[in-house]
C-alpha cells in the first residue's frame, strides 16, 4: 500500500511538478470544475427572472417615449432602480423587481442620480405638470438644474420607424405579436384618443395602458406625447397591494 502511494507521488513529481505546461493545464482543469458547477445550471433554467403579473411590453407610444428618453440621455441624471434599502423604499415606493425591466433593452438601472430615481414616477404627477416641467423645469421646481426640453412639444413623433423597432425587440424575445406590429401606428393614435373605435381591443393588447392625449394638443402627435406616456407608465404595471413574492423563485 505504502509503495503504491509513493509511486503516485513520484509520478506526480515527475510528470506534473517538473513540467509547467502539464501543471498549468491541470490547474485550469481543476479550477474550471468550479466554474462549470456555477454556470451550467443556468442553461437548464427556463427563466432566471421571476414572472410577475401585470408586466407587459410597452405600447408603441410608450416605446417611442423610451427611445426619446435614451436619445436625450435622461439616464445620465436619472436611474430607474429602487434598491431594497429603507431610505429608498420610503422615498420612492416598493423596490424594483427584475421582472419590471424584463422588456427593457437596454435596461435603465444605474446609480447616477443627479435627479431623482424615476422607476415609479408614473402617476406621481399630472400630464400638465410634466408638460410644464419639460417646457421649463424651473417653472414648477424653482431650484431645478434639469435642462428644458421644450422642443419635444413642437416636434412631430416619427411614426414610420415604430414597427421596425418593435420587430427588432420581437427578435430579441419581447412578446410582440405580428398583429401588434402591424397595428403599431394605429395603436399610437388609439392611445391618444379615449374615443377611438379600437379602444377595447387596444387595452386587450396592452392591459392597463393609460389612454388620453398626453400633451393636450390634439392637432399633432408630438414627441412630448410619447415622453409623457412613457413617464406615466413607469412603475405602475405591478399592483403591489396584491403582489407576493414567489418564495421558490427567489431561492433560485
Ligand atoms: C442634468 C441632469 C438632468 C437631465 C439630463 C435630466 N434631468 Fe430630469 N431631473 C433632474 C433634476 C436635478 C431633477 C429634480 C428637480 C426637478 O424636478 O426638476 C429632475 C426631475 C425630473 C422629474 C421629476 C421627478 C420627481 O420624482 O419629482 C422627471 C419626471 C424628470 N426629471 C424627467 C427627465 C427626463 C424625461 C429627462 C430627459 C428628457 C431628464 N429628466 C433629464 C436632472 C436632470
Amino acid at each position: 500500500m505504502a509503495k503504491k502511494t509513493n509511486s503516485i507521488w513520484a509520478w506526480h513529481k515527475r510528470v506534473m511538478e517538473q513540467n509547467s505546461l502539464v501543471l498549468t493545464v491541470g490547474i485550469i482543469g481543476v479550477v474550471s470544475i468550479g466554474g462549470i458547477v456555477e454556470i451550467a445550471p443556468l442553461f437548464y433554467l427556463d427563466e432566471t427572472i421571476e414572472e410577475v403579473e401585470g408586466v407587459r411590453p410597452y405600447t408603441p407610444l410608450e416605446l417611442m417615449g423610451r427611445d426619446i428618453y435614451i436619445r436625450e440621455g435622461c439616464y445620465a441624471c436619472h436611474s430607474q432602480m429602487i434598491r431594497p434599502l429603507r431610505d429608498e423604499v420610503e422615498r420612492y415606493g416598493h423596490f424594483s423587481l427584475a421582472a419590471e425591466s424584463m422588456y427593457d433593452r437596454p435596461f435603465q438601472w444605474g446609480s447616477k442620480r443627479t435627479g431623482p430615481d424615476l422607476a415609479r414616477v408614473g402617476g406621481k404627477y399630472s400630464d400638465e405638470w410634466h408638460r410644464d416641467h419639460m417646457r421649463d423645469p424651473r417653472s414648477v421646481v424653482p431650484g431645478s438644474i434639469m435642462p428644458a426640453y421644450a422642443f419635444m412639444e413642437t416636434t412631430a413623433l416619427e411614426l414610420d420607424v415604430i414597427a421596425g423597432r418593435m420587430r427588432a425587440l420581437q427578435r430579441l424575445g419581447v412578446p410582440y405579436t405580428d398583429e401588434m406590429i402591424d397595428l403599431a401606428v394605429d395603436d399610437v393614435r388609439t392611445q391618444l384618443d379615449p374615443f377611438a373605435a379600437d379602444y377595447d381591443a387596444f387595452l386587450e393588447r396592452y392591459p392597463g395602458a393609460v389612454v388620453r392625449n398626453f400633451d393636450g394638443n390634439e392637432a399633432m402627435i408630438s414627441e412630448l406625447d410619447a415622453m409623457i406616456a412613457y413617464l406615466q407608465v413607469l412603475g405602475t404595471l405591478v399592483d403591489f397591494s396584491t403582489y407576493e413574492a414567489d418564495a421558490d423563485a427567489n431561492l433560485r
